[in-house]
């Protein structure tokens, strides 16, 4: 059953050229069907550079949706349309210009992890790959205005010498299934290994990583290490144990499941290419002022 499914999408793919377009969090099925498979940064790259007629996406919203504004010209489609994010919920545009006004002459840095609306409200975009080196690109006497999350707003004025003032989002996964309990007792089963963290964690967790980043900078550390505690959502964990089988891996904890990543099933990619839904539509002048501050972090990453 479903060998037939991966052949059909390998087939449909080739007819429609298409690219799928997919999240370290996805499951294994979908990650091995995908052309490209990565973080939410090497994910807009690619998708602002991939030649293609149809871009299926298997990740959540948010990451579609800066496909589609990096590549405008191309149809992009959602592989599971209820595939939301719940930190990209904590904050709207009214919000943030009520909070842009409580602190004026600031700059706004907003996580990728945001709609599109809110991205149209900040200067700059980031991801979990490039806060701090973004954050250190504005000027230091600025106060800078986080949005949404929390955590890595606070991992990136720890690493900096801003002052910054976070909103008080965070990712349920990160935030609620690692705590500093989790960290000593990995640190007590395996006390030779190397503990990632990711930055949407608790400071009292990524303040005990031996390294903090993104999914991307945990697959590229564990490219040339052995011996690694994955400090974010399982997918990852289970692509790296694939690819390296003959390597040791263990998790911080096995409860970081992002529901909405697991939405994505080999069913709905399928679907995605047979009849090309859940279209992405952007508002065109929503989408000339986010995609500034994407352009924005692009160049400078
Ligand atoms: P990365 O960009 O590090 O892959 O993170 C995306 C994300 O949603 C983490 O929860
Ligand atoms: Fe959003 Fe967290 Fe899921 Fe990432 S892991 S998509 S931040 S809910």
């Amino acid at each position: 059953m479903e060998n037939n499914i991966v052949e059909k999408i390998i087939k449909l793919k080739k007819e429609k050229n298409a690219v799928i377009l997919a999240h370290n969090y996805v499951t294994m099925d979908v990650q091995n069907v995908a052309d490209f498979v990565g973080d939410s940064l090497a994910l807009a790259q690619k998708a602002k550079t991939v030649e293609a007629d149809l871009i299926v996406f298997c990740g959540v919203r948010f990451m579609g949706e800066t496909a589609k504004l990096l590549n405008p010209e191309t149809k992009v489609v959602l592989a599971n349309k209820n595939a939301g994010c719940p930190m990209a919920d904590m904050i709207t545009a009214d919000q943030l210009k009520d909070f842009k006004a409580e602190h004026p002459n600031s700059t706004v840095m907003c996580y990728v992890n945001s709609s599109i609306e809110v991205k149209a409200e900040s200067d700059i975009c980031c991801t979990s790959s490039n806060a701090v080196k973004i954050a250190k690109s504005v000027p230091e006497d600025k106060t800078i205005l986080f949005v949404p999350d929390k955590n890595l707003g606070t991992y990136v004025a720890q690493q900096t010498k801003h002052k910054v003032i976070v909103w008080d989002g965070f990712c349920p996964v990160h935030n609620n299934n690692f705590s500093k309990i989790d960290v000593e007792k990995v640190r007590k089963n395996f006390p030779d290994y190397k503990l990632l963290v990711h930055p949407e964690s608790l400071p009292e967790v990524f303040n005990k990583a031996d390294i903090v980043g993104s999914t991307k900078g945990m697959a590229d550390y564990s490219e040339e290490n052995n011996k690694i505690i994955i400090g974010t959502e399982v997918g990852l964990l289970r692509q790296l144990e694939a690819k390296y089988p003959e390597k040791k891996f263990a998790a911080l904890s096995e409860k970081a499941i992002c529901v909405n990543m697991k939405k994505n099933t080999l069913k709905d990619v399928l679907n995605s290419l047979e009849n090309e839904t859940d279209e992405i539509i952007i508002d065109a002048e929503i989408a000339k002022r986010a995609l500034k501050s994407i352009e924005a972090m692009l160049e400078l990453s």
